[in-house]
């Protein structure tokens, strides 16, 4: 007696089985040979117990068993030959019965898309579950420090509304001399100041380039800013009257949405523009 073995039909936790030949004499004969996986080969009490197992299947015998024919150990092994009965499985008749999709193969969850998009069952990968641990501790760090479960302050008592108080604070200590020097000058002396013109054109491209444009040569319907032809007078004074009062037309009052000092200091930057050569100066 010996037999071949064919494909693999079924794996369980322990043991394994396969579509086999087996040839007793002149005679061939399709079964099925169970035998322990692999890990198990080796383990003494299991194959026992596996082989023992086959003792008492042998004794029955009914229509609905799959018989146990033979059973033994070759050099490779323990095996049981059982009949093999062509047909689905039970689980396949329980998958199919079932609207849950039930895993047939414990390599795949059981979940299918498209016909034959199997999800297979595997572990998550290692850098995945790291991961997922980080960022549940980085949240507990987070929630001792900052604010974030109900009325709980956090260790560093910190709040956007002092953050913004320490901000302008910072703001303030970097600023405060330019901008105080700023407010001491008169306009014809911001005009000629490089840092002063820096401040003027941002305001200017701010609240102005819209009419403008951003080098304050106009366009239809918007007077150029950088020529010497003015309606209104182009001395700074009278151009710093225009922005804070308004003109005609579309020229809206700035007093009140832009300080004294932006007024003073976008008035320069203009007046500036409008005294470098044929209004061509660089923006600065
Ligand atoms: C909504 C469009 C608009 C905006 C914004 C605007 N202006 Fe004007 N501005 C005008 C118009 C239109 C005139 C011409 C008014 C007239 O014809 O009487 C004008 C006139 C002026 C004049 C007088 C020009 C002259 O020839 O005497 C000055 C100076 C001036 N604007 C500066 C500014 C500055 C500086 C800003 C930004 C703070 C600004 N404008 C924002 C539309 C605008």
């Amino acid at each position: 007696m010996a037999f071949t073995l064919k494909a693999r039909i079924g794996r369980g936790r322990t043991t394994e089985t396969f579509t086999a030949r087996l040839s007793v004499g002149s005679e061939e004969l399709d079964v099925a040979v169970k035998r322990p996986r692999p890990e198990y080969a080796a383990n003494e009490a299991f194959v026992s117990a596996f082989l023992a197992w086959a003792e008492e299947q042998k004794e029955i015998d009914h229509e609905s068993v799959v018989g146990v024919l033979e059973a033994g150990k070759t050099s490779e092994g323990a095996y049981v030959i059982q009949e093999c009965v062509d047909g689905v499985s039970l689980q396949e008749v329980l998958a199919a019965l079932s609207k849950k999709k039930v895993a047939t193969d414990p390599d795949k969850t059981g979940h299918v898309w498209d016909e034959d998009l199997d999800e297979l069952n595997n572990p998550l990968p290692r850098w995945w579950i790291w991961l997922f641990w980080i960022t549940i501790a980085f949240s507990l760090a987070y929630l001792w420090f900052y604010p974030g479960l109900g009325s709980w302050q956090g260790t560093l008592k910190w709040t956007s509304a002092q953050e913004y108080v320490d901000e302008v604070k910072t703001a303030q200590a970097t600023h405060g001399p330019l901008y105080a020097r700023l407010a001491a000058a008169d306009m014809a002396a911001l005009a000629s100041d490089s840092e002063a013109r820096i401040v003027g054109q941002r305001l200017f491209v701010n609240y102005c380039s819209q009419c403008h444009a951003s080098d304050a040569r106009g366009t239809k319907g918007f007077p150029n800013l950088a020529d010497n032809d003015w309606l209104y007078g182009g001395d700074p004074a009278t151009i710093k009257a225009s922005i804070l009062d308004g003109r005609n037309g579309v020229m809206p009052a700035w007093r009140g949405r832009l300080s004294e000092l932006d007024a003073k200091t976008t008035a320069a930057w203009v007046y500036h523009q409008s005294h470098a050569r044929d209004g061509q100066a660089g923006a600065r």
